[in-house]
């Protein structure tokens, strides 16, 4: 019985981590990334999102949930888990740690981020709608110490989410022999690489729009 149910949390576990959690990642960083086109393209970006119906329900059930359930067991399996890299210097044994040290700075990232931002919108001690949030950003990220967090906490979540994807195929019997999963590694190590651009350039771009909007017209 007991080990059914630690089955169980363990799919669902695995199965939160790229549905719905990847797949709102993978959106929110797209979103973000519109700021390297200026502050007016962000805004209609994040226009569309807010018009969404009965937005609070599905972020609360797409979104703050599966972070919640996933960090929370994902920090019992985290420390639970027996690193030996000291033992064994494989590079997939590396990664096994990799895996859980970013899932615990993802987890402070994530935390942070959300105080900083939607809390902040909710409490009214910082302005709304699109334009706000892109001054926001800007204030929070003009700072380079906020910006060196946030670059961490980005590469964070998403070598997280990439070589989980590895750790998801496997798991799930997606990719079964040695040859599918050296495939596989390099399909995550090529959508890490995307989405940390993606997510790096949005960064940039909420620091010094100026030089950004520049660049991109070049
Ligand atoms: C941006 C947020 C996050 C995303 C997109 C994400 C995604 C994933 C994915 C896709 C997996 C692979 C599932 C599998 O191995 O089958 C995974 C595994 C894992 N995640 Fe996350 N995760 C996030 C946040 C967190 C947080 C905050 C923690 C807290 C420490 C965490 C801890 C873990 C652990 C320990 C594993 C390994 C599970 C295992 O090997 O069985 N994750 N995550």
């Amino acid at each position: 019985m007991i080990n059914h149910r630690h089955f169980f949390n363990r799919k669902l576990h695995s199965l939160l981590g790229v549905v719905p959690i990847g797949g709102f990642l993978f959106v929110h960083l797209l979103t973000n990334y519109y700021a390297t086109r200026g502050e007016a393209a962000f805004q209609e970006r994040v226009g569309m999102m807010e018009n969404l119906p009965f937005l609070i329900i599905i972020e609360t059930l797409f979104i703050y949930l599966p972070i919640l359930y996933h960090g929370i067991y994902g920090l019992y399996i985290a420390f639970q888990a027996k690193n030996n890299v000291t033992n064994y210097g494989y590079f997939r044994n590396i990664m096994f740690m990799l895996q859980r040290v970013t899932g615990v700075i993802t987890l402070i990232f994530i935390a942070w981020h959300v105080w900083e931002t939607r809390v902040q919108l909710a409490l009214g001690s910082v302005e709304g709608g699109a334009g706000g949030l892109f001054k926001l950003m800007n204030d929070i990220l003009s700072n380079p110490v906020m910006l060196a967090f946030y670059i961490i906490g980005l590469l964070s979540a998403v070598f997280h989410f990439a070589n989980g994807l590895w750790s998801f195929a496997v798991s799930w019997g997606i990719t079964v022999g040695p040859r599918a999963q050296r495939i596989s590694t390099y399909v995550t190590m090529v959508i890490f690489v995307l989405m940390s651009a993606m997510g790096l350039m949005a960064l940039f771009a909420f620091a010094n729009p100026a030089d950004v909007a520049q660049a991109m017209q070049k």
